[in-house]
């Protein structure tokens, strides 16, 4: 019998077999530039969402010595192209993914101009303290040193990493692990382009180990109060853009297409122009809730300051950028249209 057991173990080590299951991992396609095909190698003219799921895993043969891998593809766009409905759809599926299908964790491919948006709605929606973690690429999947693999790799090399549990949604992008809610896109076609202040780099990948260097203190994820679960569509939220001299058409044409919600992308600390502002005090008197953000890169849109919410019953987006203030708005108007209750959201999450 003893003999036996010893030749078992050998074979084990011999033959590298774990005597412990691999973690399961599912990625779930969307397209972007990372399933992007080029017209040549050296060429910046490409298409994204052209490669399906399996190509994207076929690139990556070290895939397997991570985790037992899986993939699906939910759609193939380029990310310019997200909307609602494939949020809703995407949420849905990661949560049955995590708390019915027991995955250990998810890795979503996804397009860049739009990730920082899609992290922050499963940030905000995914019911599970399991990694779920985005990746995608700046060139396309034939270019020279296309970046699509490797990040591929380290995404599911910190959806396998205990340190990446009960963190939020992250994204991975050129070695890097950032926080959902501070990630931003920041440069047009760099490789380093996701940045996100002093809260967005929350850790790295190296040698396929996940090193974390901070937790985020927002509520995210298994302790958000956000359930989209049994939603068909979102409410409606719309953005304007600030700059000198605004005309007041944008944000007069939501309020007159009667828009749940509209952010201002101000200027500064959440300003804008008069004819502007006229027309959303008359909008929150109309029961449209109106969010301030700033169109500033960095630095926080702060409440009461040149503009008095209290007294315009406006939301103040402190931390978001206007993008992800949208975000938030529409989910907090699925739960409540009360201005106080909206702003503590926006203190939380
Ligand atoms: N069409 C853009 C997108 O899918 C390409 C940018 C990229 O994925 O890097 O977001």
């Amino acid at each position: 019998m003893k003999r036996i057991i010893c030749l078992l173990a050998a074979a084990f080590l011999l033959t590298g077999i774990s005597l412990y299951a691999k973690p399961r991992i599912r990625i779930i396609a969307t397209g972007g530039t990372i399933a992007g095909v080029s017209t040549s190698p050296v060429s910046t003219a490409y298409s994204a969402g052209q490669v399906g799921i399996q190509s994207l895993i076929e690139a990556v043969p070290q895939l397997p010595l991570l985790a037992d891998i899986s993939g699906e593809q939910l759609v193939n766009i380029g990310s310019q192209d997200m909307n609602d409905a494939v949020w809703l759809k995407l949420a849905g599926r990661i949560n049955e993914l995590l708390n019915e299908e027991d995955y250990d964790g998810v890795v979503v491919t996804h397009g860049t101009d739009t990730m920082e948006e899609t992290a922050y709605f499963l940030n905000l929606t995914v019911k599970s303290d399991k990694p779920v973690i985005l990746a995608g690429s700046m060139r396309p999947s034939n270019a020279i040193s296309a970046d699509g693999p490797a990040n591929l790799y380290n995404a599911v090399a910190a959806a396998v990493s205990p340190a990446c549990r009960g963190v939020g949604v992250l994204c991975c992008m050129n070695n890097q692990l950032l926080d959902a809610k501070a990630v931003i896109k920041t440069h047009t076609i760099d490789c380093d382009t996701f940045e996100g202040g002093p809260s967005g780099i929350i850790g790295y990948i190296y040698n396929g180990e996940a090193h974390m260097l901070q937790t985020p203190n927002n509520r995210h994820t298994f302790r958000s109060v956000f359930d989209v679960s049994g939603l068909e569509k979102l409410p409606e939220v719309g953005i304007v853009y600030g700059y000198a001299n605004a005309s007041a058409l944008p944000i007069k044409a939501f309020a007159d297409a009667g828009f749940d919600g509209i952010v201002l992308a101000g200027v500064g600390d959440g300003n804008f122009y008069k004819d502007v502002f006229d027309v959303a005090v008359k909008a929150q008197e109309n029961g449209i809730q109106i969010v301030r953000s700033s169109r500033c890169p960095t630095g926080p849109t702060c409440l009461n300051s040149e503009v008095d919410d209290e007294k315009y019953h406006f939301v103040a987006s402190l931390d978001l950028n206007p993008q992800k203030a949208r975000i938030l708005l529409m989910l907090a108007l699925t739960r409540t249209h009360d201005w106080r209750e909206i702003q503590e959201y926006f203190k939380e999450y």
